[in-house]
């Protein structure tokens, strides 16, 4: 009934626009920390440097964007689209710990939208779990495993689970995603050092190594060709 009612007295470009403010409040609506939340997309410029999937982490001169607001989020957006950024906008994207939270087929649209955002020579930077530093460790580790009360990585391998952005849908290593890269329009991939942070002071998941004190993520920057 409501449907009809808004259907009668509003045009197609009114309810357009209407669905889009709508969206961009609703995680508002549904976060503890969304209340308060102001956008700050105005104070940046172009060219960019975009921190996607910022969570609680802020990185100082970059737009640090995410599904969710925190304190740390100066937009929120879906990182699959970033609508509000023109292609060729951006100067370099820093992702951590994000890449798994999308479904295998999700992946390559993904870094494909994110290439068309680079301007060319721009950089992408991806910090993901690595399954081969995992693996490894785990193995070397194997007795810590089998100890009632300790679990065999689920969060590291699964995701927190603790909001719907925060399940883990796919896994690399260091050969998967250099192949990913090239496929996508990137070129001159290659795995980065985990200290010091590339933002010096940096603390964020590209430098978990808990509780053996060995690295467990895969960084890797790439130069959109
Ligand atoms: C594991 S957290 C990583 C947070 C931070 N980068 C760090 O290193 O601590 C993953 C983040 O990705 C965000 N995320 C997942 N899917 C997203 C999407 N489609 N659009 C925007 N953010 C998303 C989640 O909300 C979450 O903050």
């Amino acid at each position: 009934m409501l449907k009809v009612v808004v259907k009668a007295i509003t045009t197609p470009r009114q309810r357009q626009w209407a669905r889009q403010v709508l969206g961009r409040l609703r995680p508002r609506w549904f976060h503890p920390a969304g209340l308060g939340f102001v956008d700050r997309f105005d104070s940046f410029l172009p060219p960019y440097r975009l921190h996607l999937g910022c969570g609680s982490v802020r990185l100082a001169g970059f737009c640090n964007v995410d599904a969710l607001p925190s304190p740390a989020v100066d937009v929120l957006d879906d990182i699959r689209t970033l609508r509000r950024f023109p292609d060729g906008s951006v100067q370099e994207i820093y992702t951590c710990h994000v890449l798994e939270h999308f479904a295998h087929d999700e992946v390559e649209p993904l870094l494909r939208r994110w290439r068309d955002l680079l301007q060319p020579g721009g950089q992408l930077r991806i910090s993901v779990p690595d399954m081969d530093r995992i693996v490894q460790v785990y193995a070397r580790n194997f007795d810590h495993f089998q100890k009632p009360g300790h679990t065999p990585w689920i969060g590291l391998i699964y995701g927190g689970q603790t909001t719907p952005y925060d399940f883990h849908k796919t896994g690399f290593n260091a050969c998967w995603l250099r192949y990913l890269l090239e496929r996508n329009g990137f070129t001159d991939c290659r795995e980065y050092p985990h200290v010091p942070h590339f933002v010096p002071g940096t603390q964020d998941a590209s430098l978990v190594k808990e509780p053996f004190g060995e690295f467990l993520s895969l960084n890797m920057v790439a130069t959109r060709a």
